[in-house]
Parts: C-alpha cells; sequence; structure tokens
C-alpha cells in the first residue's frame, strides 16, 4: 500500500517537473509579440523590408523548416535578417507557438 502511494506521488511529482520543462506557446507568443511581430508582422505576412529584403512570410516557410533550422535563423539571423536575443528556453518557447500558429514540426 505505502509502496504504492509513494509511486503515485513520485509520478506526479514527474508530471508536474515535465509540465514544468514543456515548451509553452503561450509564453512564445508574447516572445512573438516583442521579438517577430514588428516584421513578420502578427499575421506572419507583414513582409516588412530590411535593407531592400521583405521579411519572408512566415506562413508558407515554417512548415518546412526543422526545429535546428529555425532556432538557428531566430538567435544567429538569416539573410537579411538580424540575430534576435532570445535564450534557448525563450526560444523553445516561441517555436512551440510559430508550430500552432503556422504549422510544420
Ligand atoms: C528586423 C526585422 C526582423 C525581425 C525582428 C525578425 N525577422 Fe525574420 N526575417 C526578416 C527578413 C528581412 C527576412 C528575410 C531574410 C532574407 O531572405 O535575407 C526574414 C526571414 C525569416 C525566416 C525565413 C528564413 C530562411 O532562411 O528561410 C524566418 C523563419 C524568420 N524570419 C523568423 C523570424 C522569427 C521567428 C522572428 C522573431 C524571433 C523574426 N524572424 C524576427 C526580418 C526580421
Amino acid at each position: 500500500m505505502c509502496r504504492v502511494g509513494a509511486g503515485g506521488v513520485r509520478s506526479r511529482v514527474l508530471l508536474l517537473l515535465l509540465l514544468a520543462c514543456a515548451p509553452d506557446p503561450v509564453a512564445g507568443e508574447e516572445r512573438y509579440g516583442l521579438f517577430c511581430a514588428s516584421c513578420h508582422g502578427a499575421d506572419g505576412a507583414a513582409g516588412v523590408q530590411v535593407n531592400g529584403v521583405a521579411a519572408t512570410d512566415l506562413r508558407s516557410v515554417l512548415p518546412a523548416l526543422d526545429e535546428a533550422t529555425l532556432a538557428a535563423i531566430v538567435q544567429e539571423g538569416s539573410g537579411a535578417m538580424p540575430a534576435q536575443r532570445l535564450d534557448d528556453a525563450d526560444t523553445a518557447d516561441l517555436i512551440a507557438y510559430l508550430r500552432e500558429r503556422f504549422g510544420g514540426g
């Protein structure tokens, strides 16, 4: 009895840890508003120009980009897009939001 009870508690603690560490698309949406929307727009399609290059329509490119590539684009920049100052945890949250909104993954 006692052992079964303890196991139940342990798995609940593990579940909580997992939830706490899982990427959070709600936090990611906030990051998107702060770091991406100024060029890509709230809907991903604004196409604001940087040095004569239009910001890519995120709705069309997201499905084809894998996690590692997306994280590198965000953290290191890509072509005319400047690197964004987001750490790994914030980038994971952001990508969770991008997947929900624009697909892929
Ligand atoms: C200062 C404006 C600006 C900001 C801020 C910005 N981008 Fe971009 N982004 C661009 C431009 C311009 C391009 C096109 C780059 C090119 O083709 O040379 C681009 C391209 C991209 C691409 C396609 C890149 C590729 O290699 O296919 C993705 C994905 C992307 N941006 C995601 C994001 C995300 C996510 C954020 C927020 C963390 C963000 N961008 C913030 C301007 C911006």
